[in-house]
């Protein structure tokens, strides 16, 4: 048994000592057994490259649970065939010291050969959600992530597990599939972490050429203006929205994607703002496509 787990709380942790974990039998059977301790599990699935957006879920995973479970799986049925699988960024090395940094007990660490094993059939739905937005241009995208998690909550048994309000269509999926299908965990959505300029963090912004990547701030600053505009009474959707896109369309590198304001929690498109709203971009850059948002609040 892990002694990191056996320290009470953060504060009186000394050197944290972490494991990782390759097989998915084996995580089942140490995630049992923590259960059967008592012990309350975090879990931050994630692609690996960390950067300050999953180390700010680690940290939070940390203060909220007893043991703190760390995936990274760069996970094949959640790419399309032409997209970036193969150049997906790794830096195994790099992650462990991040990860041990934030105090993390277990880094479980698959190979795909494992989590999908010959013969492998079996996919999770959701139905309407993944259809809007990212699920346009990446039809198959969320049902590799409601899969992939499905099979992660499975084998990991959390308690709670930590996503990142930057991939705000991602967290809506997840939270939808986790009421549908009764499982037995809760999911916190965190805030999203960004660059100095406000560029959300994330593993692909190394893809940016220099230039790309001055004018990428653009998503935030269209949030900026959809919140702006709301603050001073604006509620007619279209208006807000003709405005953020005229924005990141002054920026010769970006090409729209989406320019959407939706319903917080179906993502259906609003003609009109009343309460709350979500203002959701996408943008390519090259062959890089970056999304954001931000949740508006009218009255
Ligand atoms: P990945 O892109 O590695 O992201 C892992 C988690 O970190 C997600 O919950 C994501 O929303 C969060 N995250 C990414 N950038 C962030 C930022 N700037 N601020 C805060 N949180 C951020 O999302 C995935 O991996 C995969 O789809 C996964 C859920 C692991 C399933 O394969």
């Amino acid at each position: 048994m892990n002694k990191a787990i056996e320290r009470a709380r953060p504060e009186i942790k000394i050197k944290p000592e972490m494991k990782i974990i390759r097989n998915p039998d084996e995580m089942q059977a140490l995630a049992n057994r923590l259960r059967e301790k008592g012990l309350v599990i975090g879990f931050v699935p994630t692609m690996g490259y960390l950067h300050e957006g999953h180390a700010s879920l680690l940290r939070t995973a940390r203060q909220q649970s007893d043991a703190v479970v760390l995936s990274i799986f760069v996970n094949p049925t959640q790419f399309a065939p032409n997209e970036d699988l193969d150049k997906y960024p790794r830096d195994m090395k790099r992650d462990e010291k991040i990860a041990r940094q934030e105090g993390t007990d277990y880094i479980f660490y698959p190979e795909a050969s494992t989590m999908y094993v010959p013969g492998y059939q079996t996919y999770v739905n959701v139905e309407e959600l993944p259809r809007s937005h990212c699920g346009r241009t990446r039809p198959t995208h969320f049902r590799g992530v409601a899969t992939v998690c499905t099979k992660l909550f499975n084998i990991v048994l959390p308690h709670r597990a930590f996503f990142g309000q930057k991939d705000y269509q991602q967290a809506a999926v997840i939270k939808r599939m986790v009421k549908d299908l009764n499982m037995n965990l809760e999911i916190m959505v965190l805030p999203t972490v960004r660059e100095a300029d406000g560029l959300a963090m994330s593993s692909r912004n190394v893809y940016l050429q220099p230039e790309e990547r001055k004018q990428a701030v653009c998503l935030r600053e269209s949030l900026e203006i959809a919140k702006d505009m709301v603050r001073k009474g604006e509620t007619e959707a279209q208006k807000i929205v003709a405005a953020m896109r005229r924005h990141i369309e002054s920026k010769p590198k970006a090409r729209v994607d989406y320019v959407s304001i939706a319903d917080t929690e179906t993502l259906a498109e609003l003609e009109t703002i009343t309460g709350e709203a979500v203002a959701l971009v996408a943008v390519y850059f090259g062959k890089t496509r970056l999304i954001d948002n931000e949740v508006l609040k009218a009255g």
